[in-house]
């Protein structure tokens, strides 16, 4: 699965862009404020209907422009697959897959897998339980795509629940059937998402310890934990015996939107006692660990995104990565930098396919050459 060929009309700092991709690495390189992560994001649009850093299209629309169009030319096998993304200022975003309009966008998740790794990412390891979960769904909703469709499910029962209690509150009087019919329900889904996140958990936990012993060469032992009130029976009983507390509060304080996710090296959480170096190293290994399960799972090498990645890791680490992604058994790669020094691949010793960018910015618009073209195609 690659990007063959990209065409972005006023998409965030770009014009109009149009470009061809290497199959395997691609370089992309220039100052601070160029446009290195937005293009990337016009790729992650493409792939999963949205963008990587924020749920607002407006934002994504070039400032004083209507719209933003993208559109993409993929290959999978000898399947050509064109998506299209269109989002009119204040309108409705519509993506399509081979002319055919997709009636949600959540149909597309899985069709073109991708993984991303970018600067903020640390938050991964350093934040609270929500962006562990965060990373969860995403990784199972790219590859099965009925937990995404229970998730966005228990979501929408979640609200009615919360929106049912502080309705309670306003009105002081309660309705016990709504409030049974919705923990029924919420307790259906929630025994669903369950059970496919420690299903994949238990395949992803000894991917990353193989990546991170892959970059590290050490010995230290690695855990991933996960915490959740579906451990225990009877989810619905609870439900009724937290609803004094759920009526005082005006939230459902029980379910699966409050699992947590932990990830220990040695026993000792990442997230309390990884030094910088190994936090670095623990998140590429999550991300390279998302990625080989998705494609073990789904067939398909997911693209792989990598904004940023030699300001975060040594030069040692940075050439070992470098390598690897490079290796046969990766797909399409993109990699930005603000440096075309540290991307002189002759230097790495690499003997791949690649293409190498430039990107240099106008006051609003962008202009993108091409380097150098493939030393050999794979
Ligand atoms: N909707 C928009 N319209 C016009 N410009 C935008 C829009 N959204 C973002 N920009 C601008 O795009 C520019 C490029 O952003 P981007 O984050 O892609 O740069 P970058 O090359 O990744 O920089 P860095 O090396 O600092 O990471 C920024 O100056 C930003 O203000
Ligand atoms: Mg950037």
């Amino acid at each position: 699965m690659y990007l063959k060929a990209l065409s972005i009309t006023h998409f965030k700092n770009y014009g109009a862009v149009s470009l061809g991709f290497s199959s395997s690495l691609n370089f992309i390189t220039g100052k601070n404020g160029t446009g290195k992560t937005n293009l990337l994001d016009g790729i992650h649009y493409l792939c999963l209907g949205k963008s990587y850093f924020h749920a607002s299209d407006q934002q994504s629309v070039k400032f004083e422009e209507r719209f933003f169009r993208m559109e993409g030319d993929f290959q999978h096998g000898s399947e050509p697959i064109n998506i299209r993304c269109v989002y009119p200022l204040g309108g409705k975003k519509e993506l399509s897959c081979n002319e055919v309009t997709c009636q949600r966008l959540t149909d597309h998740v899985g069709t073109i897998p991708v993984v991303m790794i970018a600067p903020d990412d640390q938050s991964l390891i350093n934040e609270g339980s929500d962006e562990r979960r965060r990373f969860i769904d995403n990784t199972i909703s790219q590859i099965d795509h009925l937990y995404l469709e229970d998730l966005l499910l228990y979501n929408k029962v979640l609200q009615q629940r919360n929106a049912a209690l502080k309705n309670f509150a306003v009105t002081k009087r309660f309705d016990g059937a709504l409030i049974e019919a919705l923990d029924q329900q919420l307790t259906a889904f929630g025994e669903k998402i369950f059970s496919k996140r420690v299903f994949y958990l238990e395949k992803i936990s000894p991917l990353i310890e193989y990546y991170y012993h892959l970059f590290c060469e050490g010995s230290e032992s690695i855990k991933t934990t996960y915490q959740s009130v579906f451990h225990r029976p009877n989810f619905n009983l609870l439900l009724k015996q937290v609803i004094e507390k759920d009526r005082q509060l005006e939230r459902t304080t029980e379910g699966i939107h409050r699992d947590e996710f932990d990830f220990f090296l040695n026993d000792q959480p990442v997230r309390k006692f990884g030094s910088q170096g190994q936090k670095k190293t623990f998140l590429m290994s999550l991300k390279l660990a998302q990625w080989e399960l998705i494609k073990s799972e789904k067939n398909k090498k997911p693209l792989l995104l990598l904004d940023d990645l030699f300001d975060k890791l040594d030069a040692f680490r940075s050439v070992r990565i470098l390598k690897l992604i490079s290796g046969p058994e990766f797909g399409q790669v993109f990699i930005t930098d603000t440096e075309t020094d540290r991307l002189a691949v002759e230097r790495v010793g690499l003997n791949t396919a690649y293409k190498r960018f430039l990107i240099t910015s106008g006051r609003l618009t962008s202009e993108i050459t091409e380097m150098e073209n493939s030393l050999e195609k794979r």
